[in-house]
């Protein structure tokens, strides 16, 4: 089959090239000629575990190309993927005006009959708009369909996701549309991936329910995280405990600095902004948000405690900047909070991650970038990890230490045996644990 994918970010690139391994002859294209440039030499614009090898296969196999040509993309296919950016405007609902910039495109190419698919993140009606902008602007009648087909890859492990998905949603109610789909997604039904066809409303409220889901799991653990510091209880058992039972599960129940990245903080908000348009409240997902906030400021709480009350005129080292660790994404960042937050306090940063520093570098000009934990650690009042990179798991604790002004270390993703690194010398503070 034919397929077109328009964005090619961490999604649409990840999507496009799975497709492609499938079998499909696929077209990603995207309005940044220096992306696509960099794409046909074989360069990827993001970091994701595996792709590079998987983009060059398909690329060599001439079932993957790049361009920036949408009229002709679309042309050439009979399935369109839209799967552009969808950021937070101020108000919290998302910028939809790629998705609608896109669905104009295709209508004045449009000659015959095509399925057009939402991958990106988008609010309940979204789908029912983008047909209406297709329609406005064809030059002559034509059949077509829209389709919601949310994605649930994650950064870091996106190959894998989409081969394996817990499940595929396929929004739409017209049977034509819901063959083609089912078609373009048969290797994975071959390998039992329950297939759910629901109407394009609830395909697209599915995502942000799933996100919304998420993220009150990560706030809730972080919750327990702070009542088990007030009564001496320990997170980790409490999580062990919790995630044992299978209605529960243990995954998103690791506490932290907070939940962060393109998806999560984005779409709790844009949910709460639906609700709100919808006229009703959404309780829980308002205070998910609200714990999230309240968080960093806990981890800001544990660091000036570290440095003995001011952190005005102090060094603070940071080890790790990405979201999480396997990706370079730096959107809402919990180091970006953190460190935003130190900065206006008067510190200086030096900080290290092994992959997400030319991204950094865009947010956060106003800090020293070091190329190792250990010259991070350099000079520094506290050291606090921020990211879960394995290569933090197994440091040199002893070169760490005589490297500092001040032996703290705060260990804002629990990576570290308590007890190990008082033996080390340092003074420990992990999230929800019993000080060591
Ligand atoms: N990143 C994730 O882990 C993830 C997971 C699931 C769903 N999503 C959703 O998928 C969507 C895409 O997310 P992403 O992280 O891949 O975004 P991204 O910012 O990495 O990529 C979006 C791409 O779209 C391109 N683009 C924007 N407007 C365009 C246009 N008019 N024509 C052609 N290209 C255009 C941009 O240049 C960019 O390369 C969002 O709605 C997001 O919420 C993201």
């Amino acid at each position: 089959m034919n397929i077109c994918v328009v964005g090619t970010g961490y999604v649409g690139l990840v999507v496009g090239t799975c497709f492609a391994d499938f079998g499909n002859y696929v077209v990603c294209v995207d309005k940044d000629t220096a992306k696509i440039e960099a794409l046909r030499r074989g360069e990827l614009p993001i970091y994701e575990v595996g792709l590079t090898d998987f983009v060059r296969r398909n690329k060599q196999a001439g079932r993957l190309v790049f361009s920036t040509d949408l009229p002709e993309a679309v042309r050439r296919s009979l399935v369109v993927f839209i799967a552009v950016g969808t950021a937070s405007t101020g108000n919290g609902s998302p910028d939809l005006s790629s998705v609608f910039g896109v669905a104009g495109e295709i209508g004045r190419v449009l000659t015959e009959y095509k399925v057009i698919v939402n991958k990106s993140t988008v609010p309940v009606g979204t789908g029912a708009r983008v047909a209406e902008t297709i329609r406005e602007n064809l030059a002559e009648p034509v059949d077509f369909t829209v389709v919601s087909n949310p994605e649930f890859l994650r950064e870091g492990t996106a190959i894998d996701d989409f081969l394996h998905p817990d499940r595929v949603v396929i929004g739409t109610d017209n049977s034509r549309a819901q063959a083609i789909l089912k078609d373009v997604y048969r290797p994975l039904a071959l390998s039992n991936t329950p297939i759910l066809q629901t109407t394009r409303e609830t395909a697209e409220l599915i995502k942000y329910a799933a996100n919304a889901f998420l993220a009150m799991k990560i706030s809730y653990i972080n919750e327990m995280a702070h009542l088990c510091e007030l009564v001496g209880a320990d997170v980790g058992h409490v999580a062990m405990g919790i995630g044992a039972d299978a209605r529960i599960g243990p995954s998103f129940l690791q506490p932290g600095p907070g939940y962060g990245g393109s998806c999560l903080p984005k779409d709790t908000r844009a949910l709460l902004a639906t609700a709100q348009e919808a006229g009703c409240g959404l309780k829980i997902i308002d205070a998910v948000v609200q714990v999230n906030q309240e968080q960093l400021e806990r981890i800001i709480d544990k660091i000036r405690r570290g440095v003995g009350g001011s952190l005005k005129g102090k060094t603070i080292g940071v080890l790790g900047l990405a979201f999480k660790a396997n990706t370079d994404d730096m959107r809402e960042a919990p180091a970006v909070g953190v460190i935003r937050r130190l900065l206006e306090e008067s510190t200086s940063i030096r900080a290290y991650d092994p992959v997400a520093e030319h991204q950094a570098r865009k947010i956060l000009p106003d800090i020293r970038y070091e190329s190792s934990p250990y010259e991070a650690a350099t000079g520094c009042d506290a050291l606090v990890v921020l990211t879960e990179w394995n290569e933090f798991r197994d440091l040199d604790f002893d070169g760490i230490r005589g490297r500092m002004r001040a032996p703290v270390l705060i260990d804002a993703r629990n990576m570290y045996n308590p007890s190990t690194l008082v033996r080390a010398g340092f003074v420990y503070e992990g999230v929800g644990r019993k000080k060591a």
